[in-house]
């Protein structure tokens, strides 16, 4: 495994029975770096044969029905078939997910060639970014494996969002964050929330590196590790493709997708592909990442070609919740995106603020930076000529407005906008 020094395969022995009852029959977990399976254990965090990154694999068959699941509510629950959890397990839930889809009406950069824009809301979370859909299903499993409590490591949102969620389950929360590197919004809401906060010097990296040493030292069994190399916390997220089909009745074209950690990416593309390996949609989007230009890791290998991870040291970017140079998702998300015929694309700091105000000022999207990142990707596109009249293209907005307060003072609320 390329990021990180010991294997934590199977660091706790919790019973297959117990495992069977949290998890749903038929569901697998399988390596895709060496591609072998295993049953679902929710504490192997990396395959023991090879070390590489673990993902879910759903059962061949399901009895989910979009009809049926649309008489329940709008949100990450309404998908619960599609999901590895057992039916008889109670959620840790704040009602996440249902954020709206919103079409852009006043800064579509050439509407000439594209009919359909979206902005996929996900501010409008619980606590303000799409992390709350893996957290329900990260600490639903937490409650359930006699863990004392959750650790992540994290640009902010994540912590936020394990704080809120870890507090509904009654556990603990640890958040460890690298120091002068988080957003205001989101330290005041991990400590809202009551998490237990470490800042370490250096980068959002060196943070993960501490959560995996807490980790390989104590087992697991005392703090849950709930950052995205964790697959069961990204099956929450693959409902942001399960929304987006539901509410357009269609499948979009393009999902352009702000990434850092590139667990996000992952987890969209997996929706989707999962929907279609059901027979429940009939074609695939391609998915677009947009990175930071100073921590764009994953563009870079992209350009190259590589196979390999081009890693960013000392990644900088205002950004602060994508500001990543070692994406432990790499790979996930480098196949996603090739097997989708999408792409990777960098945009400059600049260009993240200058869509950051144009969604607030001409649509009354209030987003993070990270998440403007997306509209600076598509205008970019467009510009490009890489989009073809007629396509129909989603937006996704991580997080909100209100997460990051100082960038917005400082850098973008007085700012003139600049349309051209
Ligand atoms: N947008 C926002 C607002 C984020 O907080 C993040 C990640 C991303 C995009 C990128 O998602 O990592 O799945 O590619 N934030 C993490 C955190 C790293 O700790 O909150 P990704």
């Amino acid at each position: 495994m390329y990021l990180f020094g010991e294997s934590l395969g199977n660091i706790n022995n919790l019973s297959r029975s117990a495992s069977r009852r949290i998890f749903r029959e038929g569901v697998l977990i399988k390596c895709v770096q060496c591609g072998h399976t295993y049953d679902p254990d929710p504490f192997m965090v990396l395959c023991p044969r090879c070390r590489g990154l673990l993902e879910v694999v759903m059962p061949s068959k399901t009895s989910f029905s979009m009809e049926i699941a649309r008489m329940r509510r709008f949100s990450v629950w309404r998908y619960r078939e599609l999901l590895p959890i057992d039916d008889g397990v109670t959620p840790v839930t704040l009602n996440e997910g249902g954020t709206p889809l919103i079409p852009l009406m006043r800064c579509r950069s050439g509407t000439e060639r594209v009919v359909d824009v979206y902005v996929k809301f996900e501010g409008s979370n619980p606590t303000g970014s799409f992390k709350d859909r893996g957290m329900t299903v990260g600490v639903t499993i937490a409650r359930n494996i006699g863990v004392e409590g959750v650790i992540v490591a994290s640009t902010g949102n994540t912590a936020a969002s394990a704080a809120a969620y870890a507090a509904r389950a009654g556990l603990r929360c640890v958040v460890v964050l690298p120091k002068g590197g988080v957003a205001k919004g989101k330290i005041a809401q991990a400590l809202l929330h009551g998490a237990e906060i470490r800042e370490v010097e250096g980068a959002f990296d060196d943070a993960l590196d501490d959560v995996f040493t807490e980790v390989v030292v104590n087992g697991g069994r005392k703090l849950y590790p709930l950052n995205s190399y964790n697959p069961w916390r990204l099956e929450g997220q693959k409902t942001i493709a399960f929304e987006i089909v539901d509410e357009l009745g269609f499948v979009p074209d393009i999902v352009i997708v702000p990434v850092g950690n590139a667990g996000n990416i992952s987890a969209i593309w997996k929706g989707f592909k999962e929907l279609y390996s059901y027979g429940l949609i009939d074609k695939l989007p391609r998915m677009v990442g947009v990175q930071a230009a100073g921590a764009a890791p994953l563009a870079l290998t992209w350009e190259q070609g590589a196979d390999r991870l081009h890693a960013v040291e000392n990644p900088q970017t205002i950004a602060s919740a994508i500001r990543i140079g070692k994406p432990v998702n790499w790979l996930k998300a480098l196949r996603a995106v090739k097997e989708s015929g999408g792409r990777f694309i960098t945009v400059s700091d600049e260009e993240i603020l200058v869509a950051m105000k144009m969604l607030a000022a001409l649509e009354g999207i209030g987003v993070e930076p990270a998440s403007a990142a997306s509209l600076a990707g598509y205008r970019k596109l467009v510009d490009s000529n890489l989009i073809d009249g007629g396509e129909v293209v989603v937006l996704i907005a991580t997080g909100h407005a209100l997460k990051d307060p100082d960038t917005i003072v400082s850098k973008v609320a007085a700012r003139a906008l600049q349309l051209g």
